[in-house]
């Protein structure tokens, strides 16, 4: 019991100072660049984070099916890809899209490690997907959609390389700097076209998942 204790206070401790970086790097990043920067990917994968958004039960509500195609929008340094890569399995491919060459190439290496041989890493910018048309099944994205300074063009551009009937995955989680609020991402996403399907609801965030609907974007 005692040792139980003690271990929730670690956990709390480290994710008080982990917040407390992360606000330090957003007053450091308006600085410069937008995105997380490359210094701080430590950031994205440690202890803390795999206490409170655990990869294999946040991935169970992205939608990810044997041998789809699917698009992981700001992977990082790939705390979700190797999971979601195996659950594709052999016919399935995941193609992961990041601005930051730098994240690429660690994400790359990881890949590497873990024997995954059905993903595609590969540097590009949200604003303009290096994808064609209406090619991939499903789209996620974790703590990205705030980093991207025009998000309906971004909307824009996942509902272009979605198929149709495909779906788009949100993720959002505190202490995230650039943490987008549930009534926010669901009013971007229904003005680019994108139905609700589902909202998890989680301890410090959430993941919405949306379909690519009929009829045109809201103006
Ligand atoms: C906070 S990190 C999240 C990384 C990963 N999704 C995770 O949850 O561990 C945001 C990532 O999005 C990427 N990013 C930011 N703006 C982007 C853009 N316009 N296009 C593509 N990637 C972008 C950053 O480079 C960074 O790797």
């Amino acid at each position: 019991m005692r040792a139980l204790f003690l271990l929730l206070r670690f956990v709390v401790v480290a994710w008080a100072v982990v917040s407390a970086l992360l606000l330090y790097s957003l007053t450091q990043r308006y600085k410069s660049s937008r995105a997380c920067p490359y210094s701080w990917r430590w950031m994205l994968d440690n202890l803390p984070r795999r206490v409170v958004q655990p990869v294999r039960s946040t991935v169970d509500s992205f939608h990810i099916d044997k041998g789809h195609t699917v698009l992981e929008l700001g992977p990082g340094p790939g705390y979700f890809s190797v999971e979601v890569a195996r659950r594709l399995g052999p016919e399935g491919r995941l193609v992961c899209v990041d601005i930051q060459p730098e994240m690429i190439g660690t994400l790359r290496r990881r890949l590497l490690r873990e024997g995954v041989t059905n993903a595609l890493p590969m540097v590009g910018d949200a604003l303009g997907l290096p994808l064609a048309d209406r090619s991939v099944d499903c789209a996620f994205l974790v703590t990205v959609l705030g980093e991207v300074p025009d998000r309906p063009k971004a909307l824009a551009e996942l509902r272009r390389v979605l198929k149709p009937g495909g779906i788009l995955s949100i993720t959002e989680t505190l202490p995230d700097p650039d943490y987008q609020f549930p009534d926010v991402v669901r009013d971007l996403c229904r003005a680019s076209g994108f139905r609700l399907l589902e909202h998890h609801r989680r301890l410090l965030g959430f993941t919405m998942n949306f379909a690519v609907g009929e009829g045109a974007p809201t103006p």
